[in-house]
């Protein structure tokens, strides 16, 4: 089959690698993709939203499944766009429907589903110009710190965790009145809860779900989970503390009933699941949804992945997910992010990579934000390689990942050496 993959960073790398040992795929290709696709997949000149543009190539290039990396074209409604239009309805696409990606694309949507749901999550209370004195009053109600979220799409800045009450509120205002844009002309208070995150990742057809392996990222700048919020950092999996007893509190109380949920509300959702959980006191709690893999998540999830993906996708497709067989490998696996100086505030793009060729063939090199050009590889992010390794336990995988950033350079290369420090 012919696979077009949507999207242009790590995760996308790290899906594109995986698909292309499938013996079920002749061409991949990737739009726009990166450096690092092109060496497993055929790049194409197509930003992930341009959906028009997108349709034609699916049309003229015989694609059989679109994989969707990225939020932004799902909450834009690619999902929708394919099954409205007659040429383009038979072509399955991986990822929820306008409708489903909401969880993602609306905090306040995605709060009022868990309550619908009774699934387990912070206390909250969604607030727009109209009530802006309800938030204060919720505000006083609670303890620091305070959680204040734009409830649209903010590029993953749009939470602030505030000490103290008289800046939350006049916090609130500023994001009411357009700190974020549009997303956050609502935002959602909610009580801080305090404990160790991970991400689970669950494939669903719309009727049933395997669960991949868990992950943990780190997202913060500074060692020892200090300084500003990045996209990610690193990541390591598996994670210690969701042990059989807590991933099974999480496939009861959350699982279950999203998809359970998403069903009894005729939502179409045929893609994956993100959920950001935290572990309170051994009870696990959602803190966020996302339509789609995590990044770098994805760079460590792919890793320890025996079966063939795609023939999970196909499931997806087909919705017949359940007779599909999905095998986590027994090994550790890290992810380790070098990223540009500066980032992520103001940093420079354009810089040359070198010591692609000399890390070890132990290293899993997946490419976030590079161009390739005259023959060299250059910088074009403030995320810009991951280096996955796996390992009997995550030292030894660590260990291998340390070396292997240490082997690739370019100027004011930075990455965090403490990545998993905290299990
Ligand atoms: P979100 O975009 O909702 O994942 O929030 C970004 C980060 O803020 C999360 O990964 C958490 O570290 C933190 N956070 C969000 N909500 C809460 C909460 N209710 N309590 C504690 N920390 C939170
Ligand atoms: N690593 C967190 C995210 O992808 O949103």
């Amino acid at each position: 089959m012919n696979i077009l993959l949507l999207g242009s960073g790590g995760r996308e790398h790290a899906i594109a690698w995986k698909i292309a040992q499938s013996p079920k795929v002749n061409n991949l290709y990737i739009a726009p993709g990166n450096a690092g696709t092109a060496l497993v997949g055929n790049n194409i000149n197509i930003k992930a939203d341009d959906f028009a543009a997108v349709k034609d190539f699916v049309l003229a290039n015989h694609i059989n499944m679109v994989v969707v990396g990225p939020e932004d074209p799902l909450v834009k409604g690619v999902y929708d766009f394919f099954k409205k239009d007659a040429a383009l309805a038979a072509v399955p696409v991986i990822g929820p429907s306008k409708e489903g990606a909401q969880l993602e694309g609306s905090k306040d949507f995605a709060k009022a589903f868990m309550i619908r749901h009774n699934i387990p999550t912070a206390r909250y209370k969604s607030i727009f110009a109209a009530n802006l004195e309800e938030g204060y009053a919720f505000l006083e109600s609670l303890q620091a710190p305070y959680v204040l979220k734009a409830d649209g799409l903010a590029a993953g800045k749009g939470v602030l965790i505030i000490d103290s009450l008289e800046e939350a509120k006049a916090e609130l205002g500023n994001m009411l009145e357009g700190m974020f844009g549009d997303a956050s002309k609502t935002v959602v208070i909610e009580e801080f809860l305090d404990g160790i995150e991970c991400s689970v990742f669950v494939m669903t057809d719309g009727k049933d779900y395997k669960v991949l392996p868990v992950a943990k990222d780190y997202k913060r700048i500074g060692e020892g989970n200090t300084g500003l919020n990045t996209g990610g950092m690193g990541a390591v999996s598996p994670v210690p503390f969701a042990d059989d007893v807590f991933m099974a509190k999480v496939e009861e109380r959350i699982i279950r009933p999203t998809i359970e949920g998403l069903k009894a509300e005729h939502i179409d959702y045929k893609g994956f699941v993100f959920l950001g959980l935290i572990n309170v006191k051994g009870e696990p709690m959602v803190i966020e949804y996302n339509c789609r893999m995590g990044d770098p998540e994805t760079e460590v999830v792919m890793l320890r992945i025996q079966s063939d993906l795609v023939d999970l996708l196909e499931g997806v497709a087909n919705g017949d997910l359940a007779g599909r067989t999905l095998v986590h490998d027994p090994r550790a696996a890290v992810t380790v992010m070098l990223v540009s100086g500066g980032y992520p505030e103001a940093y420079e793009k354009g810089k040359v990579i070198s010591g692609l060729d000399k890390v070890s063939s132990e290293n899993i090199i997946f490419h976030a934000g590079t161009v390739a050009a005259d023959g060299k590889i250059l910088t074009s992010g403030g995320r810009v390689i991951a280096v996955s390794s796996y390992g009997t336990d995550k030292e030894e995988a660590l260990a291998k990942s340390f070396a292997g950033a240490n082997r690739i350079d370019f100027d004011k290369k930075y990455f965090r050496k403490d990545i998993g420090f905290d299990l």
